[in-house]
């Protein structure tokens, strides 16, 4: 396998990426730095290290599979101060090599993708795949047209422009089955009193203590992005779910399982992934 192939299957960076590696000396294999390009490595015997720390092989079969992943879960595989991460939510030592493609906050819900294919992942997260990213939102306040135009053109946040955006206010059904599937993990793991939960389920109207519900469908994944661009419009995000990961719908996955993806749904990540 070509060096810089192993490098971002193995999830040290994307292609290109890799290639900067090899090219500005930091790739050792077998110990002896190695600044050519074409370089074959064995996966299975030859030692890779990038600064002097050792690139395990990428899994020769690649896993991709979804998880529901519930509130007050940090994104990460390893955490020095014991607190609740989604590595204690999916199969890891069945497929070893197993990663979260992006991260959710702590306290969002929904469709969060795992592979084993660094590739892959890099890819999906890749701006230039332009993935679009869906989340409904439960917000602060009544979120009015002038607000909504807003989001849809792009807002300026502290780290740059945000590029355009889907977005849809929710009303009657849709908003009331968003308000139940949001409030109820928000209300259980903050250990909500049950009056301020039921206020919360009843509280999309107007005046005061009112919210509403928002989907946003993004392309980029920038850190906190949804809850920084409703607050940004006057909005604070009181409950965040992903319900849908370019072509894939989180569906009836309850919370907290996950589900291997079949080929024909890799397929069709990989395919939106490079902008297809
Ligand atoms: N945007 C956010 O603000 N949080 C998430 O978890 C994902 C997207």
């Amino acid at each position: 396998m070509r060096l810089q192939k192993f490098l971002a299957r193995a999830g040290v960076a994307s292609r290109r990426g890799a290639e900067e590696l090899i090219g500005a000396g930091r790739v050792r294999v077998n110990g002896a730095a190695v600044a050519e390009m074409g370089t074959k490595v064995d996966p299975e015997r030859d030692v890779v290290e990038v600064d002097g720390a050792r690139v395990l092989p990428p899994a020769g079969e690649r896993t991709v599979l979804m998880l529901h992943k519930p509130v007050g879960y940090v994104t990460t595989m390893r955490d020095a101060h014991a607190r609740r991460i989604v590595a204690d939510l999916v199969p890891s030592g069945r497929y070893p090599g197993l990663f979260p493609v992006g991260r959710l906050d702590r306290d969002t819900t929904g469709l969060l993708l795992f592979s084993t294919d660094g590739e892959l992942g890099h890819a999906l997260l890749h701006p230039r795949g332009h993935v679009t990213k869906r989340y409904v939102a439960l917000v602060e306040g009544v979120v009015g047209r002038r607000e909504a135009e807003a989001l849809r053109r792009g807002v300026v946040l502290d780290d740059g422009p945000t590029l355009p955006a889907e977005v849809e206010v929710l009303s009657g059904r849709a908003a009331d089955l968003a308000r139940e599937a949001l409030v109820l993990p928000e209300a259980q793991a903050k250990k909500m009193p049950r009056e301020q939960a039921r206020a919360l389920r009843a509280g999309c109207g107007a005046g005061a203590g009112a919210c509403s519900c928002v989907r946003l469908g993004i392309r980029e994944g920038r850190n906190r992005q949804v809850r920084r661009m409703l607050a940004c419009v006057g909005h604070p995000v009181l409950a965040l779910h992903r319900e849908s990961f370019g072509p894939l719908d989180l569906g009836s996955l309850p919370a907290g399982e996950w589900r291997v993806l079949d080929a024909a749904e890799v397929a069709a990540l990989a395919k939106a992934a490079a902008g297809e």
